[in-house]
């Protein structure tokens, strides 16, 4: 495994990759990485021939500059897991090998970018997706493999290599878990350890609107006002936001839901009575599927 600092090295690499016939699988991560991080190589190595992993916290992205600062790096450990996983190159660039000097152009998509986490974090997907164009014109993959977690994210980028013609297979790999159920989050690291506790709220707000909507209750309405009571409960935990999305468009759900529908949520924790941990914003998402949804669209065939 090899590490690559610059992008015209990198470019260098997957020309010859490319004219020897074999195919990239790209996994672009910022590094602090866990089983959720690693899973997506493997999601990789099944569409290509060579997954390369591209360590990098993007400054543009972040809203916050503490938030940037106290981005978990773990850039040795790090290695030691792709180089376990059997990743082939990590691409760990400097700034200015993705950002030159004086560097002012932007890639943006439009409304899909707005609302959820684009209206909690304004400029967030422009960063995302800014970083994103030039490491796929960096690492020039066939594949690129991102998480559900961040679903919004995985639509806004399959919408971009869309919408600018990157020939580019994107995929999406489904959100691996801790034991008791919170999605696995290098964010995770910063919770004191009694947040951390109840950081369980989201999946359990989940998991409630999906027992409401297995027994039939379609309306959006009562689905939301329980998942607000739950994330009420636990003292250090308070609601960014709670919403019922078409999964495709992003577009608000109507009042009956009358298909499949994304359950976004964002929850923030404050830290620790004692002062342990920092603030931390969690967000986790789920499909939900009416039952009625399954059965009343009338067949095609
Ligand atoms: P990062 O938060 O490091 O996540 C890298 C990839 O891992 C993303 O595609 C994310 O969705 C995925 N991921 C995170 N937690 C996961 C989990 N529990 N299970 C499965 N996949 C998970 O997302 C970013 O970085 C950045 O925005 C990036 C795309 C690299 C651009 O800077």
């Amino acid at each position: 495994m090899d590490i690559i600092r610059t992008t015209s090295e990198l470019q260098a690499r997957a020309d010859r990759v490319r004219a020897e016939g074999r195919r990239i699988a790209l996994v672009p991560t910022m590094g602090a990485l866990h089983p959720g991080h690693i899973s997506l190589i493997a999601h990789g190595q099944e569409r290509a021939d060579e997954v390369w992993v591209s360590i990098f916290v993007n400054p543009t992205q972040f809203n916050e500059a503490s938030d940037f600062e106290g981005y978990p790096r773990t850039f040795e450990a790090d290695v030691e897991q792709c180089r376990a996983a059997g990743a082939k190159v990590i691409f760990a660039p400097t700034a200015d090998q993705l950002y030159p000097e004086g560097a002012q152009t932007w890639v943006e998509v439009g409304s899909l970018a707005e609302p959820l986490c684009g209206a909690s974090r304004p400029g967030h997907f422009r960063g995302v997706t800014t970083v994103v164009s030039k490491l796929f014109l960096a690492a020039k993959p066939h594949v690129a493999v991102f998480g559900e977690k961040d679903f919004q994210q995985l639509a806004v980028i399959r919408r971009m290599t869309r919408d600018l013609g990157f020939d580019i297979d994107i995929v999406g790999g489904p959100t691996l878990r801790e034991e008791d159920g919170v999605a696995m989050s290098s964010r995770n690291l910063r919770l004191g350890p009694v947040a951390r506790e109840q950081a369980t709220v989201l999946i359990r707000a989940i998991q409630g609107a999906e027992r409401a909507v297995a027994a039939g209750e379609c309306n959006a309405r009562a689905l939301l006002e329980n998942v607000r009571k739950t994330i009420g409960e636990p003292p250090q935990a308070t609601l960014d936001y709670a919403e019922l999305r078409d999964p495709e468009s992003l577009a608000e759900a109507p009042p009956t839901l009358d298909g499949p529908t994304l359950l976004a949520l964002a929850v923030h924790f404050s830290p620790d009575p004692d002062g342990q941990g920092a603030d931390v914003r969690l967000i986790d998402n789920r499909v939900l599927v009416p039952q009625a949804a399954d059965t009343s669209r009338p067949s095609s065939e």
